[in-house]
């Protein structure tokens, strides 16, 4: 489906960045690298812990700049990308002394909606989430599946057509997360984001992408290799014991173990 979408939506062009310490000590995390995510895909960032993944998030959304090269959104550069991504941090930050709904109104009470509109918004959206009945109940009464799509509602409430979602589903037990990424997909294409997503589990990112980028362990990295995703949408349970699967799986995982040095 949206593998065919055609334009660039989210670009990095020969972007290598460091983090300044003391010098000597500045830590090189990106050298050179170009890559595009197009309109509506859906793309997973796979790698090992340390390898740059949620770097790659802080630069995307402005809140690093790159030393040298480019970051374009729909083909235009642009410095000032925060407004224009929707981010979900790794660790939520839902504010743990506002209900679901004040937490759910945030994005757009920072950009001037009134309360009441903004109420309004989130309270329409509660079902479809999941979240019905806990309109007044504090995030630290929350699963975590639950906390997981409060942020979600918030990030698209933010009204961005790019999604960051940073290892959203780690903490879950596997069967809450097998169904939030059933949940995730159907919201996907609902909304119609593209949507770019960390994950250092080989079979959540087959399940959920059109592409996979894997990161290569640290320090540093000089290029993204891309994996095009075979598998047939709809996604369902039996995709994931399909041969398609099963395949890429192995491929995956083979190329990753010959990336470890032990
Ligand atoms: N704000 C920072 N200042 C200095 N070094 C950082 C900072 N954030 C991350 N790092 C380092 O950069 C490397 C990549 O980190 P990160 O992007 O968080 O990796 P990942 O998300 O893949 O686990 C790690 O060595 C990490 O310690
Ligand atoms: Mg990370």
């Amino acid at each position: 489906m949206s593998s065919k979408a055609a334009r660039d939506h989210l670009s990095f062009s020969n972007v290598s960045f460091s983090y300044k310490g003391r010098p000597p000590s500045s830590l090189s995390i990106f050298e050179n690298i170009t890559v595009s995510v197009k309109e509506k895909e859906f793309v997973s960032i796979l790698g090992p812990s340390g390898s740059g993944k949620s770097t790659f998030f802080r630069l995307a959304t402005g809140l690093e700049q790159p030393d040298t090269g480019s970051i374009s959104i729909s083909q235009k550069e642009e410095k000032n990308r925060l407004g224009k991504v929707g981010y979900m941090p790794q660790q939520d930050l839902l504010l743990p002394w506002r209900t679901v709904l004040e937490n759910g109104v945030l994005p757009m009470e920072l950009q001037g909606v009134s309360r009441k509109e903004a109420k309004k918004q989130v309270l329409s959206h509660m079902k479809e989430f999941g979240l019905e009945g806990k309109e007044n109940v504090y995030p630290q009464q929350l699963s975590g599946g639950m906390r997981q799509r409060v942020s979600f509602l918030r990030a698209i409430l933010g009204g961005a057509d790019i999604l960051l979602l940073d290892e959203p589903f780690s903490a879950l037990d596997s069967m809450t997360r097998f169904m939030m990424q059933e949940w995730l997909l159907l919201q996907w294409q609902k909304w119609e984001k593209t949507i770019i997503f960390i994950t250092h589990d080989v079979e959540e990112a087959i399940f959920l992408s059109d592409r996979i980028l894997m990161l290569t362990p640290p320090p540093i990295q000089t290029e993204f290799e891309t994996i095009d995703v075979t598998l047939p949408r709809p996604r369902t349970e039996e995709s994931r014991s399909s041969p398609v699967f099963m395949e890429l799986k192995q491929r995956l995982l083979q190329k990753m173990r010959a990336r470890i040095e032990l």
